[in-house]
């Protein structure tokens, strides 16, 4: 035990023969920092960094086992020697942190992800839910030649001093594949009754325990509910772990949820999910494997929400893949009593789009991510400090005042509104978005910490800028919104969707019956409007012009996305661009040249559209002013909240 305030969560535990320092651990996380599938110093600093930011166990993203099943050149191969240094250098500087590198084999089997790989092997000729997919159905040897192929790797590891390996037997991969009705449909040993789907698993844990060192950790993941019909429920869960537990060669199970079918929304549980969504099958989990430790994990994002699952007996360890995503130091701000300087996640996946596009990972609001010193990082001190006004209190410009004032320099902050946050603020108040507020509650309260002053309700015209004295402008004065094409042809209540959740015209126009939205934007947030559009009028339209709807949302949060709508009535009218509005009567053209069509009885047309920069600053007067203008977020080029913050963050390192 420890003084800190999460006795339990900085507790020591014995996983296998080794000991780990506390509960908190990194599950695995794709970074998508490797090249040609080789391990970069990127790569290896996002690991290194949670360790010394307190994580004592932390998980690699997937490492592949097979050459024939290699997804990306970013995907870190563990069959060749030319990561032999990278895998050593990474454990060694984690093991100087008191932490410990545990290594996710992966193999997809049928499941293809976003990138097909050269060759798909699986288990049984069912396709893959989510790719289609069909794989070549593995024959005895493919199988047994497979076991070999996921031994040699972990044997490497070993070599490579890495404290274990984490077999992926979650998320529809392959071993997943065996271990679950729902996809092996096989009628050999390695297949029917729980014994036969379990074979291959009991098979690879035996042969790395016999290959390794006897302290080298072996642990599963693995799911603990499929969510898909003749999947694997959570009593299917615990009779696996059982089984699995009674052999005494794996030293940890940690459970993900669904799979790569429209249960993938469950892996990683977004912020319309409850906190700690899936802690009741972990409680289930714990007892069935009697005694091996089992991680918790999945929309679990404070300390004391990660010590309450302790004391409630949810899990041994505690994994937390966003929340370390966010804060690679976490723990250490945790155990010091600083829990309230973490940086939180709030949940809403855009961390896990940027990687399912093949894109380097990146998150909101921590623009150091997996560079070496991220965990104990600060804004370094300017040369010189000066007076700079940021002009504009959305999240750009909170996120380059708190940066400009740590950094020494004198900071005014000045907001039209009498709230920080902006756009993001209307954003917070939509159903199931409020944890976007803690954003700006975070650079808020950087802002408090750091001295700036800031000037609430106190627009600054141009008139005003030459009095304010200052060295440097930041201007963040964010961007409005653009009346749809063919506005003047519309003549009805149309108005922004912006414009409707701030005022009384919302008050107004939803006593009407049937609304419709034109949805030129597919962010998260309109449809967080299209939820609270549903909820006030009786019937609801979505428009846009492209062939499908939430683009700009992670695939795994459109899931929800669809399942809300769809679950409220809302009708979707993808390829349509509206034209006329007369009488009530909406005119649409299809964008491909099929036939126009009309809606009847429109009573309101909402809108959220590409945004226009709101400035109405001469850049000649502004250059008479200060030494150096920038322009950040929206008012630069309206794009979405991580350009905006990063971009506050560069201006006031900058200055
Ligand atoms: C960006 C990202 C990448 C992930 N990559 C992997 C992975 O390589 N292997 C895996 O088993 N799970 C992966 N996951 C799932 C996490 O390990 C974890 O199970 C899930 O995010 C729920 O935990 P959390 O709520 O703490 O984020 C990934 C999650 C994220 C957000
Ligand atoms: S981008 Fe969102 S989900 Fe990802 S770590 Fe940041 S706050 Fe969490």
């Amino acid at each position: 035990m420890t003084d800190s305030a999460y006795p339990q969560l900085f507790s020591p535990l014995n996983v296998g023969q080794r000991q780990l320092a506390n509960r908190l651990c990194l599950p695995a996380t794709v970074t998508n920092f490797a090249e040609k599938n080789l391990i970069t110093e990127r790569w290896s600093n996002f690991l290194i960094e949670r360790s010394r930011g307190g994580a004592a166990m932390v998980v690699s993203e997937i490492i592949a086992v097979d050459p024939e099943a290699v997804a990306q050149a970013t995907t870190v191969i563990g069959f060749d020697d030319r990561n032999n240094d990278g895998f050593r250098a990474t454990a060694e500087a984690i093991d100087a942190a008191g932490g410990a590198l545990v290594a996710q084999l992966w193999h997809p089997g049928r499941q293809q992800l976003w990138h097909p790989t050269k060759a798909p092997a699986g288990v049984s000729d069912g396709p893959d839910p989510y790719s289609w997919t069909v794989a070549h159905v593995m024959q005895d040897g493919d199988i047994r030649k497979l076991v070999d192929d996921f031994v040699a790797v972990a044997k490497r590891l070993d070599s490579c001093g890495l404290a274990g390996i984490e077999l992926h037997g979650a998320h529809g991969y392959l071993i997943n594949q065996f271990l679950s009705p729902w996809s092996n449909l096989r009628s050999d040993d390695w297949g029917g009754d729980l014994i036969g789907r379990s074979r291959f698993v009991r098979m690879l844990a035996a042969g790395i325990r016999a290959a390794c060192r006897a302290d080298f950790i072996i642990g599963l993941k693995m799911p603990g509910s499929e969510a898909v019909d003749g999947g694997i429920d959570p009593d299917e869960a615990a009779r696996i772990t059982a089984h699995l537990a009674a052999d005494g060669v794996i030293d940890y199970f940690a459970y993900g949820q669904g799979n790569f079918s429209l249960s993938l929304e469950n892996h990683v549980p977004d912020m319309y999910f409850q906190p700690g969504h899936f802690l009741e099958i972990h409680k289930k989990m714990r007892v069935a494997a009697g005694g091996v430790p089992v991680m918790a994990l999945g929309r679990i994002g404070s300390p004391e929400e990660a010590e309450q699952a302790l004391v409630d007996k949810f899990g041994d360890l505690i994994g937390m893949s966003r929340a370390h995503i966010s804060d690679a130091a976490f723990g250490i701000k945790a155990r010091r009593g600083a829990a309230e300087t973490i940086r939180p996640c709030v949940f809403d996946n855009s961390s896990w789009g940027e990687i399912h596009q093949g894109k380097p990972l990146a998150e909101f609001h921590n623009p150091m991510l997996g560079y070496a010193g991220e965990a104990d990082w600060q804004p370094q001190p300017a040369d010189a400090g000066k007076r700079v006004a940021v002009i504009g209190a959305g999240p750009a410009g909170l996120e380059a005042a708190w940066t400009a004032a740590a950094r020494g320099h004198q900071v005014d902050l000045y907001s039209a509104s009498k709230q920080l946050g902006g756009a993001l603020r209307l954003e917070a108040a939509l159903p199931g978005r409020g944890d976007m507020a803690r954003i700006i509650d975070h650079q808020h309260q950087q802002a408090e910490r750091f001295g700036v002053n800031v000037h609430l309700n106190h627009p600054i015209t141009a008139g005003d800028l030459g009095r304010l004295a200052v060295d440097n402008i930041i201007l963040a004065t964010g961007a409005e919104a653009r009346p749809p094409e063919h506005a003047a042809d519309m003549d009805g209540p149309l108005i922004s969707g912006r414009d409707y959740l701030r005022g009384p015209a919302r008050e107004h126009i939803k006593r009407f019956k049937k609304a419709v939205l034109i949805d030129q934007d597919q962010t998260a947030a309109t449809y967080g409007l299209a939820d609270r559009l549903a909820a006030d009028f009786d019937q609801l339209i979505i428009l846009t012009s492209r062939p499908n709807f939430a683009q700009a949302v992670n695939y795994c949060s459109s899931i929800g996305v669809y399942r809300r709508l769809y679950g409220a009535q809302v009708e979707l009218l993808p390829a349509v661009k509206p034209v006329m509005l007369q009488a009530g009567v909406l005119t649409l053209e299809n964008v491909y040249g099929g036939p126009a069509r009309t809606i009847d009885a429109v009573d309101a047309v909402i809108y959220v559209t590409p945004r226009r920069v709101m400035d109405g600053f001469e850049p000649a007067a502004l250059a008479q002013i200060a030494s150096q203008v920038l322009r950040i977020g929206d008012c630069r080029s309206p794009r979405n909240l991580m350009a905006a913050i990063h971009g506050g963050h560069h201006a006031a390192m900058a200055v």
